[in-house]
């Protein structure tokens, strides 16, 4: 298992391309499955959930080959069952359903399993495909899907106890671009990332209308044909990596980001004391930290509030900003794996009900830690970055599944981290 090493006291200086949304190619490449005619999608970063994804696909009988950041993926002849072994290694891979249910009137996909940001349910994707008229079992922890007579469009409000679902509206609307009729998706999610699966579904040739806002309205088309895709670029990634500017840097440089998906995260920088400084096309940014930074408030919210995803690198750069901060993920509220690891840093924090109290240290120390899940794991590279001597991280490959090459990319800018490879 690789491990991170991670020199502190580094300071981050130049320039790096952000990759293409790991959140956004999921779907997308799920999407590929509802034509029988080769797609092209491009800037899918090479992490192991994009690799996940594909070895679905290519399970489900598509054709699928990969160069660096672009894909090929040809779903001539398909079957609709998703093997097990694939599917519980990735909470997304359960947005194969709706595409696979929109062109074959049938899916049988296993539930997804526990999660370690918090109970992580599939009602209310249940709810939007027995809305569009399918039979759902639950046997022997699959889920079958059956349309016997065909899918057809429905109005349906997605909203749960924890606001709107972003796979949950994404599965809804791949179903329901092949169903005749119309649907219309009610409190759907407003991520980026639905609007980039949104454009993709569009540009072959669905009719959608509303995507990025609460209401999006699908009238089915009777067949989509296969496109050429490049998707957007990760507003998480960028996120990290301002943050990482403001911790350890002096002077970073992120190409290829999209100012009006970074709003939320810009807000909080500026508002800690942060400058943050985007060209006038939006498309390129420049972090610095600011001479007397003060800790703020946080709370998660859906898009365009600020991202849960970002939730956990924000909690490492409060951890050594002056001032007590309150940081609450409404979304994930059991979201906090990586306090108790920031703690054996020198960190300050509180947990409780959602809830993080952090008073902010002067400095933190390198220690060996344990990464939990994917954002939990950006932090702790943040908190390495800034801290005194050496972090070691543990569990390498949580932080695999979502950021290409991070350790190349800090490399880059002048920070020293080593993978060791075991
Ligand atoms: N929820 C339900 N029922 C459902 C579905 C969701 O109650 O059927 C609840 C969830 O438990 C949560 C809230 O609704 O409290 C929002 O969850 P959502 O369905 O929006 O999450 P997701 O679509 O499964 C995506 C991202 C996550 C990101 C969340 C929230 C992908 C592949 N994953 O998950 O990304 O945290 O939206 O923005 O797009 C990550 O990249 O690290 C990550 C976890």
């Amino acid at each position: 298992m690789d491990k991170l090493i991670v020199h502190g006291n580094s300071t981050l200086k130049g320039t790096i391309n952000i990759s293409g949304s790991k959140n956004a190619s999921l779907p997308i490449l799920a999407a590929a499955l509802l034509t029988d005619e080769p797609c092209i999608i491009r800037r899918v970063p090479d992490v192991s959930d994009t690799n996940y994804m594909l070895q679905i696909l290519r399970a489900l009988g598509a054709d699928v080959e990969r160069s660096s950041g672009t894909v090929r993926i040809h779903a001539a002849n398909i079957v609709p069952e998703a093997p097990y072994d694939l599917v519980r290694r990735m909470r997304a891979s359960i947005c194969v359903m709706g595409p696979l249910l929109a062109r074959l009137g049938q899916a049988c996909v296993s539930l997804p399993g526990g999660c370690v940001i918090g109970d992580r349910p599939v009602d209310l994707h249940l709810k939007g495909l027995k809305g569009l008229g399918a039979d759902i079992d639950v046997e022997g922890g699959n889920m079958h899907f059956t349309a016997p007579n065909g899918l057809k469009g429905c109005e349906i409000d997605l909203s749960g106890k924890h606001g709107p679902t972003v796979l949950g509206t994404d599965n809804l609307m791949m179903a329901a671009v092949l169903a005749e009729g119309r649907t219309i998706i009610e409190s759907a999610a407003c991520e980026p990332e639905v609007v980039d699966l949104a454009d993709f579904l569009i540009q072959m040739g669905a009719k959608i209308e509303g995507a990025g806002t609460r209401r999006i309205t699908i009238d089915g088309v009777g067949s989509l044909k296969g496109v050429d895709y490049t998707v957007i670029p990760d507003r998480i990634e960028a996120g990290t990596f301002m943050v990482a500017g403001v911790m350890a840097g002096d002077g970073v440089t992120l190409n290829r980001v999209n100012r009006d998906h970074l709003a939320a995260t810009t807000r909080v920088l500026l508002e800690s004391g942060h400058l943050v400084e985007f060209n006038e096309a939006g498309d390129r940014v420049t972090v610095r930290p600011g001479e007397a930074p003060q800790g703020c408030n946080i709370t998660t919210a859906p898009f365009p509030g600020f991202p849960t995803d970002m939730q956990a690198q924000f909690t490492a750069m409060l951890a050594t900003t002056s001032g007590i901060s309150v940081v609450e993920d409404t979304i994930f509220p059991q979201r906090f794996m990586q306090c108790a690891e920031l703690k054996r840093m020198g960190a300050d924090i509180r947990v409780d009900n959602g809830t993080a109290i952090v008073t902010g240290v002067e400095s933190l120390s390198g220690a060996p830690v344990m990464a939990s899940d994917l954002r939990a794991s950006a932090a702790l590279v943040l908190a390495g970055l800034r801290a005194r001597g050496k972090t070691e991280i543990l569990r390498v490959y949580h932080i695999d599944r979502g950021y290409e090459h991070i350790d190349e990319k800090i490399l880059q800018l002048g920070g020293a981290v080593e993978r060791v490879r075991e």
